[in-house]
Parts: C-alpha cells; structure tokens; sequence
C-alpha cells in the first residue's frame, strides 16, 4: 500500500469525537515509531508545524526538540507566541534562534523578489543544519506535510525547506499529518488544545514580511510594515472581520511619496491594506470593507507608525493581480 495515499475510505475529521480518535492512534504510531530515540523538529509556529508540536509532545514528550528560528520576517508577536504556547504552556523542548541581524545582514542590497525567496529559504536551511549538528542522538524528523502538500508537490513541503538538508544529515520522517487536509489539522489542533489564535491562523507565507517590505528590506520600512500589519489585525478582530476575511495584511513599497507634517513637507511611506476572499488562493475577490473601519485602520497607522504618510486600500482582484505584491 502507498503510505501517501488517503485511503478511499478513511472518515473525514469533523469532530472533535474523530480528532480525538485520530490524536490516540497517532501518539501510538508515533511511540512505536520513535520509541526512545529523538526527534527533531521545526516549529515556525504554521498551524501544520504547531499541530505536529502538539502531538508530538503528546506521545514523546521532551524527546521532541523543536526549533523556532525568528528570521525577523515575522508578524509582531509571533515568536512570543511560539514561546509562550509551546514552552510555557506545553513544557517542550524548544531551541529558539533569533537570527534576525543573520537574516538583515544577508538580504542587504538584495531587492529581487525570488532572489530575496531564494536566500531567506537557504539562510533557514543552514541554521537548522547548525543546530541539528549541535544537537546528539536525533534519528528522526518530525515535518508538518498535509494531504495538499502530498497532492500539489512531490510530498516535501517547500516552505519548511528541509528537503535540502545534506547527505550527512539523514533522519527518518516523522509525518503524523501528512494523510490530513486542513480543515482536519484544525479540528486536531483544537483537540490538542491549541488556542484559535493559531490554529485558524491565515497563512502566512514562508518568507513572511519579506515579501511585502517591498523591493530590498530595510529596517524602518520593514518596522512600518510590522506595526500597521500589527494595527490592521487589532482593528480587522475588533470589527469580527477576522473569521471573514481569508487573509490581510499591508504591504509597505519601496518608494515614498509627499506629506505634510507641523506645516513641513515630508517625504515619508506609504502603507498598503490588502484583504482577500478566496476558496483555494488560486483567484480572490476583495472584500467591502466598511469605511468606518477602513477610516479607523487609517488614523491609527499615520498616527502611530512612524514615517508613514499615506494608507492606501488596494481594490485589485486576483487575476491580474496576485495576492501578495511580490
Ligand atoms: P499569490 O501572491 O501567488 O499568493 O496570489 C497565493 C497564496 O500563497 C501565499 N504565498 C506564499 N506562501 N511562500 C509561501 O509559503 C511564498 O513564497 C508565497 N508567496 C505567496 C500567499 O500569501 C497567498 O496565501
């Protein structure tokens, strides 16, 4: 039998009943598997790759040794959260490597959009490689490829990028969800006791900010872009657009464009609100927003975030334009 095959007949996991029952069998397979060996794991903090945390420190426990590795592309908050779930909460085994001047440092000067794609993804891929080989005694990796990686690729999943990992560095695959679509890896994520902060988490693109601080990444454009992204999320919960909404974020250009502020002219940033409806991210509407909260996103951002003067709402909808702006 294909082990990457969805049985035929196996039921789908609507309830938390069935999550349950699949959560049980799993922290068994995963013991068998294991047994007392370790395993080593990448957290990006992805519902896939928290929802394979979760069970993993289920069934093994501290023999689970995750890695965060903070790229400083993250959305505000979002490493904490790592922290605070999985360390704080779950008592894992979590190495976490802020590598955000390693990342800065490597990008500078870089302004092409898959040659920014290229570095961040290789830049992740030789950290982890220098923690594995820090780390004694792991035999197994732990990988959160779902059903629709399996399907759309050739089962490794691009954006956790350790298909790369050289010959030396082989491990056994440790893949609990990968017979699993989303939606089921949600309804286990709750199961597990994940909160819905991250679980029902928009995605998120691998490279994260880096592809939305436009053109090369420098760091009062990329802090712009954290801070309203930040706004934009406050304000887009609070109006219960969160759940309606499939993804938003804003977008900061590399070019400026003139203000005037205490009776002087500037020349400061403009920040861009995407926001998106779609079924599979193949094409997507954009949603009508209310003015009001539309507004009320506006003042906060020139107000709060430093250098930027303008907001814009982008009306574009995929085709011709694509979701994300590079
Ligand atoms: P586009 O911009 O192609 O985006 O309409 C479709 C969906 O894919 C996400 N996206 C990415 N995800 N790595 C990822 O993991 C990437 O390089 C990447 N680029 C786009 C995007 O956020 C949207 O949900």
């Amino acid at each position: 039998m294909d082990c990457n095959k969805r049985p035929e007949n196996m039921q789908r996991i609507t309830t938390p009943e069935l999550a349950n029952a699949f959560i049980d069998e799993q922290v068994k397979a995963i013991k068998k598997q294991v047994g007392d060996k370790k395993v080593l794991l990448a957290l990006s903090g992805g519902v896939d790759s928290s929802v394979v945390a979760a069970l993993l420190i289920k069934a093994i426990g501290k023999q689970l040794v995750c890695v965060h590795v903070n790229h400083g592309l993250m959305r505000k908050g979002e490493s904490e959260q790592v922290i605070e779930i999985f360390q704080k909460g779950l008592d894992a085994n979590l190495i976490y490597i802020d590598a955000t001047e390693r990342y800065l440092e490597k990008l500078k000067g870089v302004s092409e959009p898959e040659a920014k794609r290229k570095i961040i993804g290789a830049e992740f891929i030789r950290i982890f490689e220098e923690e594995a080989r820090k780390l004694s005694g792991i035999e197994f990796l732990a990988q959160g490829t779902i059903y629709p990686d399996i399907i759309e690729s050739d089962g490794v999943k691009a954006h956790h990028n350790v298909g790369g990992l050289p010959e030396d560095l082989q491990f056994e695959l440790v893949e609990p969800v990968k017979l699993l679509y989303k939606d089921e890896v949600r309804e286990v994520g709750y199961a597990l006791g994940l909160p819905k902060s991250m679980v029902a988490r928009q995605p998120f693109p691998g490279p994260g900010l880096g592809v939305r601080c436009l053109g090369e990444i420098e760091r009062d454009r990329l802090e712009a872009l954290r801070e309203s992204d930040a706004i934009l999320r406050e304000e887009f919960d609070l109006a219960g657009l969160t759940d309606k909404v499939w993804q938003f974020f804003t977008v900061v250009p590399n070019f400026r464009s003139t203000g005037v502020r205490d009776g002087k002219r500037v020349f400061d940033l403009p920040v861009i609100i995407r926001a998106v409806n779609t079924v599979d991210a193949m094409s997507a509407t954009v949603p009508e927003i209310d003015w009001a909260v539309l507004k009320k996103v506006t003042d906060r951002i020139l107000s709060e975030v430093k250098g930027v003067c303008r907001v814009l709402y982008d009306l574009s909808p995929k085709a011709p334009a694509t979701i994300e702006w590079e």
